[in-house]
């Protein structure tokens, strides 16, 4: 039997399913702009985030980012039967992780970019998405990007949905409130480091 050390990466990795903390250390060394943190969301500021989701009238939730996946399994214990979740990482590791991670019907997932959410929503057959999630790291995307996200974020929202973003820097909150101007903010403590949360109302 050939040692481990032979193998190439992939190999070993399918041996033994990476952690979700040891995965997204690694997501952060390989792509510190695209990660942008090495630790995962917690729990209580994915409850608070998602507290102000009206779960009844939500028939299609977007998640950008989704990492290793802190927010999947909270989003679907909420979500309806008949809804869809569809996470959208351009990160190859962490989709991969995801695939065997989350297994549910309702769960779709996207090896792409924010920017292409509308192309997304049309491929699955939808015109609007009720609710986008991020975790993005706008302030250290290429030139451009987070201001085409934001742009096409709030052409993609429905009339009384959200965007929903949580990060640690509060410039952060330039980049959508020129489309999305109805925005309610919060902080939370319990997160390292502590978090801004914003609620962003399509009008
Ligand atoms: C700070 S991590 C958030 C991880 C996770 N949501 C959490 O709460 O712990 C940022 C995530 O955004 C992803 N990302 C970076 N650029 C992106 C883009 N253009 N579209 C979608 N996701 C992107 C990264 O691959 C990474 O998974």
């Amino acid at each position: 039997m050939p040692s481990t050390r032979s193998l190439p990466r992939a190999s070993r990795h399918t041996d033994k399913p990476a952690s979700d903390w040891g995965l997204f250390v690694r997501g952060f060394i390989k792509h510190p702009a695209m990660v942008a943190s090495i630790v995962p969301s917690s729990g209580r500021l994915i409850r608070h985030m998602l507290d102000r989701v009206d779960w009844a009238d939500c028939k299609v939730f977007v998640e950008y980012g989704p990492g290793v996946g802190t927010f999947c399994q909270a989003v679907l214990d909420r979500l309806a039967p008949d809804a869809e979740y569809i996470a959208i990482d351009p990160n190859p590791d962490f989709v991969e992780h995801l695939r065997h991670k989350i297994r549910d019907s309702r769960f779709t997932l996207i090896q792409g970019s924010a920017e292409d959410v509308r192309q997304i929503l049309k491929d699955r057959g939808y015109d609007h998405a009720d609710y986008i999630l991020s975790g993005l790291p706008f302030t250290t995307l290429p030139a451009g990007v987070g201001d085409l996200i934001a742009r096409e974020t709030a052409a993609a929202l429905r009339p009384g949905g959200a965007f929903l973003v949580y990060q640690f820097r509060p410039r952060v909150r330039n980049f959508f409130a020129p489309y999305l101007p109805k925005i309610d903010h919060a902080m939370e403590w319990w997160n390292v480091p502590p978090a801004q949360l914003w609620w962003a109302w399509k009008e």
